[in-house]
């Protein structure tokens, strides 16, 4: 099989096709013929080795297709199923074929289109715990989602209104901020131009909000803390532009006794249960047509350097999917 392969770490150019024998299951897996994988920031930072993991590897936390093989200790998965699968723990989406532990891979309903499942399972199921049990969303909260163009954001914007939610949220352009406002953005704020805590001070009237949902990091911590109503949680699933710097505590009872998580979907899919009701829901509101998948570029396996490029330089607006 192909697959794109990291030997060193480093820019775009360390993702290099190689043809490597097909995987076999092992006890408890499945091989699936991926249809499309979806391209995180997670294989950014890999890439790049801010995430270490061990050299060589095959990028990739998220992908689709069909089963071909099924190994000892599987039930419930046959070969020929439409499966997806998005974990954090499992490697080699960047390839033909991969050896996925049964416990992790997702069922596609026939609604479900396989490129679509590559594309939403990551972002959507973070969104999902986000929005259902980092900070349950409850009718009439505020709450502010930075970066709601973004994969992760725009679907959590949407989640947010459907849970009956007002959403404030942070864009850097004009063109994010009509994409955030077709997500169901109530108000948008371009971050880079303005105080964002300050205008959310206006939009809510001097209370502050009762969540903020933060997956750019660095840039945005201080002012997230300081956008919260007392109490409010502060909820940090990513850091797209660079870890937050140690802080003290005391802060929190200053901001009013506020609540910091830094969450991870380990935790919050990490039986089959729950990593299966999360994806039902996700699903449904794709079928239904409540939530929208955008999928913004889909590239050659082999042009996998182009789409982390693409991922980069923050132009993106909806998801990247390799095709092998
Ligand atoms: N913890 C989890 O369970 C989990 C799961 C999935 C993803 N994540 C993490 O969540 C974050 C967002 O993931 P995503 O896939 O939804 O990405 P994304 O939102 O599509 O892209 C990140 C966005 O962050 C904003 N941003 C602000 N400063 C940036 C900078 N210096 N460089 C790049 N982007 C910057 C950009 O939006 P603007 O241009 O509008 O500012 C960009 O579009 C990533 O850090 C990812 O690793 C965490």
């Amino acid at each position: 099989m192909r697959a794109i392969v990291v030997s060193a770490t480093g820019g775009p150019d360390v993702l290099i096709m190689a043809e490597l024998p097909d995987p076999e299951p092992g006890p408890g897996e499945v091989v699936v013929d991926v249809a499309a994988s979806g391209v995180n920031f997670a294989d950014v930072a890999k890439r790049t080795g801010r995430m270490p993991e061990q050299l060589p590897f095959i990028p990739g936390h998220e992908a689709a297709g069909v089963v071909s093989s099924v190994g000892s200790r599987v039930s419930g998965v046959t070969v020929g199923d439409r499966v997806g699968w998005a974990w954090p723990g499992v490697l080699g989406g960047y390839a033909e074929r991969v050896a996925v532990p049964a416990q992790w891979i997702v069922p596609l309903p026939p609604q479900i289109e396989t490129s679509t499942a590559a594309a939403v399972l990551i972002q959507g199921l973070t969104a999902h715990y986000l929005s259902h049990a980092a900070y349950p969303v409850r009718p009439g909260d505020t709450v502010l989602v930075h970066a709601a163009a973004g994969g992760v954001g725009s679907l959590l914007t949407r989640m947010a209104k459907l849970r009956g939610g007002r959403v404030i949220g942070t864009v850097s352009t004009a063109a994010k901020e009509k994409y955030a406002r077709d997500a169901g953005a109530d108000a948008v704020i371009r971050y880079g131009e303005v105080d964002f805590a300050a205008e959310v001070a206006r939009l809510t009237r001097g209370a502050g909000v009762a969540a903020v949902f933060d997956g750019v990091g660095r840039t945005t911590f201080d002012g997230s803390l300081a956008s919260l109503a007392p109490r409010g949680v502060l909820a940090i699933y990513g850091q797209a532009s660079g870890p937050v710097p140690a802080f003290e505590t005391a802060r929190l009872i200053a901001g009013g006794s506020l609540y910091l998580t830094r969450t991870s979907l380990v935790h919050y899919a990490g039986n089959r249960e729950e990593l299966l009701a999360r994806a039902n829901d996700l699903f449904g509101w794709v079928a239904s047509g409540e939530l929208t998948v955008h999928v913004s570029g889909q590239y050659p396996l082999a042009d996998a350097g182009s789409a982390h490029r693409e991922l980069e330089s923050r132009r993106t607006t909806g998801k990247l999917l390799l095709i092998p």
